[in-house]
């Protein structure tokens, strides 16, 4: 089976899971329920929920116990977008090929979605049924993981130094550590919550995290590309937001040509970490491969 085709194979297990992981809220709310939803169901890669299904996948555990925890990544991961694109943010008008959350339902309502995803996730998986799964221990080991690399150690930590970074003053090694905790961190949580749920010792699950830092900085780098070199149609947002918001980027700091050499770099670490867990890893070699080569 081609690559392409096992990925959809996954995304479609996860699209049919998606709609149902999200609660009916009361009538009352149902503006937020419908903004919420919309920004969900509006498409995109679904590459931490991915990451997170391969893991399982490779260490051969079942996946639809695991498809709350992958739902949760999206919940968050669709949070950070919403709110990322702002008029007090990016200030972007189109995400998913789709008018941003706040075009659609105004700033406020798009402030409350985002809130309402990032809590929901965190309800997810503590429900009854994941202990009935996965056993207490592993949930809250689970629930440790996903609140640090999503919040003030990792995705709002990037963020925040991502809205104070001068494009014009910027280190590489702030551009590091801004990468690393606005896009990276949350990759590196899907491949470790894979890990933990498939009950893997805790050295494996640290290596899938060196794993996910390299690729989560390939991806990173290739977003900061795409925002150059791509095009509105396929990657489904505004080009040229980063030059718009004077961003500190890999482009900014180091030109096209030497960001795609370090984003070659990060894909040849990344493959290398992965070896290095010692998992069946063709599928995950093969995703670092779609990471790397992607277009949207
Ligand atoms: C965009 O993420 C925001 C970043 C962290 C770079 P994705 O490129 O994964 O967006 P979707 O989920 O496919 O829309
Ligand atoms: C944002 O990075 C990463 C998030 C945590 C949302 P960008 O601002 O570069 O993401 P895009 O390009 O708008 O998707
Ligand atoms: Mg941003
Ligand atoms: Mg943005
Ligand atoms: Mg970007």
């Amino acid at each position: 089976m081609t690559y392409q085709k096992h990925y959809q194979e996954l995304l479609t297990l996860f699209e049919a899971y998606l709609p149902e992981a999200f609660p009916k809220l009361a009538p009352e709310v149902a503006t937020l329920e419908e903004a919420a939803r919309y920004s969900l169901m509006a498409g995109g890669k679904r590459l931490r929920p991915i990451l997170l299904l391969s893991v399982l996948e490779a260490a051969g555990e079942p996946l639809k116990p695991a498809l709350p925890f992958a739902a949760a990544l999206e919940f968050i991961h669709t949070y950070s977008l919403i709110h990322d694109d702002l008029p007090c943010m990016d200030n972007d008008d189109l995400r998913r090929g789709k008018p941003t959350n706040h075009k659609v339902y105004g700033e406020d309502v798009a402030l409350l979605a985002g809130d309402s995803l990032l809590t929901e996730a965190f309800r997810l998986i503590s429900a009854p049924e994941r202990l009935h799964d996965y056993g207490a221990v592993t949930v809250l080991a689970v629930v440790q993981n996903l609140s640090t690399q999503a919040g003030n150690f990792g995705m709002v930590a990037g963020q925040m130094a991502d809205i104070q970074a001068d494009q014009h003053q910027g280190e590489p090694k702030l551009l590091e550590f801004i990468h690393h905790h606005k896009t990276g961190a949350l990759i590196t949580s899907s491949l470790e919550l894979g890990g933990l749920l498939a009950g893997l010792d805790q050295t494996v699950v640290s290596k899938l995290g060196l794993f996910g830092n390299a690729l989560g900085r390939c991806f990173q780098i290739q977003d900061d590309i795409l925002d150059l070199t791509g095009t509105e149609a396929a990657i489904g947002k505004p080009v040229g937001s980063d030059q718009r918001n004077q961003k500190l980027t890999y482009p900014s700091l180091f030109g096209l040509e030497r960001s795609q050499a370090l984003a070659e770099a990060a894909y040849q670490e990344a493959l290398t970490q992965l070896a290095l867990t010692g998992l069946k890893d063709n599928r995950l070699r093969q995703l670092t491969d779609f990471v790397l080569k992607r277009n949207r």
